[in-house]
């Protein structure tokens, strides 16, 4: 088909892995050593993704590391990695996070490469990572798996230039192909407010080319392209697929992962943006309906449980991954209510609600503060918090069987 002669392009790899496991020293490594300098005169020096250029080829890494970026672009429906790279620390071996990551690869259905690193330490034991990611059923390929494991050290780059040619390699495993010449479509990595240049958005362009001057939508927003650079700063006037850009013409900050399309003219962008919000009133009103209909069968069967909830989270990210996956827990017999769902630690009012509503409060890396505790404990309030999301998926379990303590 027309789709196999499509040029190839670079592959996206995210970095994940526990705290401290070095993400970010590796990705500095890398940086370093296999990043052109270019001229700096553009808008700034730090956004979210850099590319690399290996004798092998070019690479593209998103850095933002962490898993919770890639699930919040993810809650949003984009796959915006091809390849995920598991940092696992020789003297640790696996932690919760490392779990996590390796959980959201597997959900994402990316390919995964796992850098055992810190190789320089005495108390290193690659043997003992192989092993503890055997009882994953994750089976190293030197154990007859096809899980590719790379020894590497950010500290002197032992390994580093083998890492670098497994990804080239996964790559071509997996065929990457975009048409340059196609219809532009991209995701947003990060958005921010300069305080000279103003809202600044990372994008990264999955299809097409994006233009200096085109317009941009992205949710229900619109922007022209007034003016874009490189990961170095350099300013550009056009990019292709797999290339993150740094735009300079949103109004408004984009979110993380939301997907981006372009527009010939500010009339078909501002169409666009008058189309999705009509389509989100006409859902917006359906789900109300369709709500109505099942409180209306709740009342006349008495059979569905309502687990009512109030969620709090660190991060925006967080609480959108947890609210996704709430949804999925929901059956024909429990529905679960997530009547407020804020970042930061819960409120006051947050337990007077819960009091009147019977919920739970769920708390994902906050907790609350100790007069908010004691408000919840005269009122018969229960404030779970979690720092590792499958304890608090647990719980919510535990909430929907009505077994929780
Ligand atoms: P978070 O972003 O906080 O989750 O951490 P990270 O995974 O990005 O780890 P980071 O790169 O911040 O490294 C954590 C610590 O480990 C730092 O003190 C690094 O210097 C050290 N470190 C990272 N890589 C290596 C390595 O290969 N060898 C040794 N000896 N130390 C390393
Ligand atoms: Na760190
Ligand atoms: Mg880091």
């Amino acid at each position: 088909t027309a789709t196999t002669e499509l040029p190839h392009r670079a592959p996206v790899v995210t970095i994940m892995g526990h705290v401290d496991h070095g993400k970010t020293s590796l990705l500095d490594y890398i940086r370093k050593t296999k990043v052109a300098a270019k001229e700096a005169g553009g808008i700034t020096q730090h956004v979210g993704a850099f590319e690399a250029q290996t004798s092998k080829g070019r690479i593209v890494f998103i850095d933002t590391p962490g898993h919770e970026a890639f699930t919040t672009i993810r809650a949003r429906g984009a796959n915006v990695a091809d390849i995920a790279i598991i940092v696992i620390a020789a003297d640790d071996s696996l932690m919760p996070q490392t779990r996590e990551a390796i959980a959201h690869a597997q959900a994402a259905k990316v390919p995964m490469i796992v850098a055992i690193n810190k190789i320089d330490l005495a108390q290193a034991d690659p043997d003992r990572v192989k092993t503890d990611l055997t009882q994953l059923n994750l089976v190293p390929e030197e154990y007859g798996g096809d899980l590719v494991v790379v020894p590497v050290s950010a500290r002197s780059g032992e390994g580093i230039e083998d890492l670098l040619e497994y990804i080239i390699l996964t790559a071509e495993i997996e065929d990457l192909r975009a048409d340059p010449k196609g219809e532009f479509a991209g995701v947003i990595i990060e958005g921010k407010v300069d305080k000279q240049a103003g809202v600044l958005a990372t994008v990264m362009v999955q299809q097409g080319t994006l233009n200096l001057g085109d317009f941009l939508v992205v949710g229900e927003k619109y922007g022209k392209v007034k003016a874009m650079t490189d990961t170095n700063g350099g300013r550009i006037k056009s990019a292709g697929p797999s290339t993150p850009v740094q735009v300079l013409g949103f109004s408004e900050v984009p979110d993380s992962g939301e997907k981006v399309v372009a527009a010939k003219n500010e009339h078909a962008a501002r169409e666009i943006v008058q189309a999705r919000a009509s389509d989100r009133r006409d859902v917006e009103n359906a789900r109300v309906r369709s709500r109505l209909t099942l409180e209306e069968m709740m009342g006349s069967l008495g059979s569905v449980r309502t687990v009512n909830l109030i969620l709090r989270a660190d991060t925006q990210g967080s609480v959108e991954a947890i609210q996704g996956i709430l949804a999925r827990k929901e059956s024909d017999d429990v529905k679960i209510n997530v009547m407020f769902a804020g970042i930061g630690a819960p409120s006051e009012a947050d337990v007077l609600l819960a009091s009147t509503a019977e919920a739970t409060i769920l708390c994902f890396s906050v907790t609350a503060a100790g007069g908010v505790k004691k408000i919840a404990d005269s009122k018969g309030v229960d404030i779970k918090s979690y720092r590792i999301i499958y304890e608090l998926i647990d719980e919510v379990d535990r909430l929907i069987k009505g077994t929780s303590e």
